[in-house]
């Protein structure tokens, strides 16, 4: 399966966001956008779409990860031209099939993300009507963080459950974990401590999305 990399963005500033964006831009076409409200988890990101579209985005497109409770309330807003999924946590919503169905109205792909102690259970009824998945290999909050090998086991059983969908990987994603993320099944990974602290982004980008080993 394809590997794509997406750098995660996470940020406060809006200064510093326009400046990660533009380190990317001619490298990706896409990036993950960390959205956090200070309740479902204990940090705050830029949290206002308003200010988001004020950015120079060029032609860079966003998978948004919303950290926030009740993201049904805010969705509509959410739903920026260059925002091409959404991804909502199923710990922080109440009517899933509701969730799904207002993304799928706003015309974007639909997208779960589970933490660590989330168990797949908690979104096998609806898979079907999903476009991807999230793993979190983190606590979700704050980057930088160890990768917790636990969840593998949960994108090998996502994997066998829907062989083509696109299973993301967002949390400690380096080089040091990728292989067994790649391995596990996964295909789309979201890094943003890897990517943003080296020396060559490029570079960093394209490491990722290749395993080291051979299997
Ligand atoms: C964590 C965020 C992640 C984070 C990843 O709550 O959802 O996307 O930015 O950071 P790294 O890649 O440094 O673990
Ligand atoms: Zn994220």
């Amino acid at each position: 399966m394809e590997i794509t990399v997406l750098p995660a963005i996470l940020e406060q500033d809006i200064n510093e966001l326009q400046r990660k964006v533009d380190m990317v831009k001619g490298h990706v076409s896409e990036i993950h956008l960390d959205v956090m409200d200070n309740q479902f988890v204990p940090n705050e990101t830029i949290n206002d779409p308003e200010v988001i579209s004020e950015v120079d985005w060029g032609d860079i497109q966003i998978s948004l990860h919303l950290m926030i409770n009740n993201p049904l309330l805010y969705l509509k807003k959410w739903a920026l031209p260059n925002v091409s999924s959404i991804f909502v946590h199923r710990e922080a919503v109440s009517n899933l099939e509701e969730c799904i169905k207002t993304i799928r109205e706003l015309d974007k792909k639909v997208g779960i993300a589970i933490n660590p102690h989330t168990s797949t259970y908690d979104i096998k009824d609806v898979l079907d009507d999903l476009d991807a998945v999230m793993v979190m290999a983190v606590e979700p909050g704050f980057s930088a963080q160890a990768f917790n090998a636990d969840v593998l086991e949960k994108i090998a059983y996502i994997r066998e459950l829907k062989p083509d969908m696109p299973i993301y990987v967002d949390g400690g994603v380096s080089d040091k974990s990728k292989d067994e993320i790649i391995m596990a099944g996964a295909s789309v990974l979201c890094a943003n401590s890897y990517i943003f602290k080296s020396d060559d982004i490029a570079e960093a980008i394209k490491d990722l999305g290749e395993l080291t080993q051979q299997y």
